[in-house]
């Protein structure tokens, strides 16, 4: 049967798109359709699906950039890129002064498979910043207690804060990789703002941007506070990565806009191998509200004939070479070779996790670039 040779991947979606699309052949009882879902979240690496609020918080500005790269992450091996803000606790009290304040980033929703390869915390600088200043950044990792222990902690990074520059960025990985291994250890990031050419620090000085004004909207604030991605790998990236697998990007992203519904061509069974046209889109899925981006995209399928005598072009294996030759001589023995995909492509996805934190995530093998007859 042909539709034996199509890929996972495809098929969960394609029972998905036409059940929602209420077509003649959706004949998809409830209990199938549950379960294609839960096989494309389990793929995707996600244990259910994501009900974000309306509307949905925005994109942080950074993420976005990086999905209009195509997912070009700056941080070695990592697929995942999570964007946090900080939550005020209140610990927070106890650092009242500008210049020594405490950011808490609750990761606790990242999925246990994931290990942290790269976290950037970015501060915007304050509206007339203009003395040369140091920022310091320290993990806590054992808080004090008044009167009885200093807290231990760790410096992460130091970086210059320069008269005119807008924004400034940090490494916290160290931290990032003690909380994801240890989550009842987050005791937060302590930030010092040091004078560049004093001891001591001029309280009255401004640096980064860390409170929201009064007179500030949400919208505003939001572009300006404190910013934390970070980046991991998951098991799934790991195994594939370990494997030596090579993750192709995408061609062309613009084909993805211009794409046509989710359907299968009906085809003359006489076509030869070849990729064809499969439009996967997220709202025929009813994933659309938890999918900031792409609206859906290109998946392609293979589909055709794979006749004997196997041309060069069809990407054949030497053992699909012998499969077809013994076809041809005895169809009863032996199916002929399949029309399966050779090489396959990542795409990069905008979404919404259940903490409501926006996440980039590169999946591998998402999209057929090559058939072939296996
Ligand atoms: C962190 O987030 C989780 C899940 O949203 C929540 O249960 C937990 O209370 C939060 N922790 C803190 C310290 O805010
Ligand atoms: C900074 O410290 C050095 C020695 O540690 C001292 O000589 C200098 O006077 C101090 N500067 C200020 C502005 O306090
Ligand atoms: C908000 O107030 C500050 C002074 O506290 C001022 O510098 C800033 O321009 C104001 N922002 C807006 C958007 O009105
Ligand atoms: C065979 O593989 C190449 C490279 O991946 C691809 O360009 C070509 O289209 C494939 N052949 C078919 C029939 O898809």
């Amino acid at each position: 049967m042909r539709g034996a040779c199509a890929c996972a991947v495809v098929c969960a979606l394609v029972a998905l798109c036409a059940a929602e699309s209420g077509s003649p052949r959706a004949a998809l009882d409830e209990a199938t359709r549950a379960a294609a879902e839960r096989q494309l979240l389990a793929l995707l690496g996600l244990p259910r699906k994501p009900s974000p609020p309306a509307p949905a918080p925005p994109v942080p500005k950074a993420l976005r950039v990086l999905y209009d790269e195509r997912g070009a992450l700056p941080a070695t091996a990592a697929n995942t890129a999570r964007s946090f803000h900080h939550t005020t606790t209140r610990l927070d009290d106890r650092f009242p002064h500008e210049h020594r304040f405490r950011l808490y980033f609750n990761v606790t929703g990242v999925p246990a498979d994931e290990v942290a390869r790269g976290a950037d915390l970015t501060f915007h600088r304050a509206d007339g910043a203009t003395t040369a200043q140091r920022l310091l950044l320290y993990d806590v990792v054992r808080p004090g207690r008044r009167g009885r222990s200093e807290p231990i902690l760790r410096l992460l990074d130091s970086v210059p804060l320069r008269p005119g520059a807008e924004a400034v960025r940090v490494d916290a990985v160290g931290a990032a990789r003690r909380w994801l291994a240890e989550p009842s250890e987050n005791h937060g990031l302590l930030v010092r703002v040091i004078e560049q050419n004093e001891n001591g620090t001029d309280a009255r000085l401004p640096h980064v941007r860390v409170r929201r004004r009064v007179n500030e909207s949400v919208e505003q604030w939001h572009g300006l506070q404190p910013l934390l991605l970070l980046y991991t790998e998951d098991e799934r990236a790991r195994a594939a990565r370990e494997r030596g697998e090579t993750i192709l990007t995408r061609s062309k992203r613009g084909a993805a806009r211009r794409g046509h519904r989710a359907h299968h061509r009906r085809k003359e069974a006489r076509e030869i191998c070849q990729r064809r046209p499969l439009f996967v889109d997220f709202a025929d899925v009813g994933w659309s509200n938890w999918i900031v981006a792409p609206h859906g995209y290109d998946a392609y399928y293979c589909q055709g004939d794979c006749p004997f005598p196997l041309a060069d072009h069809l990407n054949g294996t030497n053992h699909a070479i012998v499969q077809t030759l013994v076809n041809s001589v005895n169809p009863a023995a032996v199916p002929k070779a399949c029309c399966v995909p050779t090489q396959l492509s990542s795409i990069s996805m905008l979404y919404l996790d259940e903490q409501n934190n926006v996440v980039l995530k590169n999946y591998q093998d998402m999209m057929v670039m090559g058939c072939g007859c296996r």
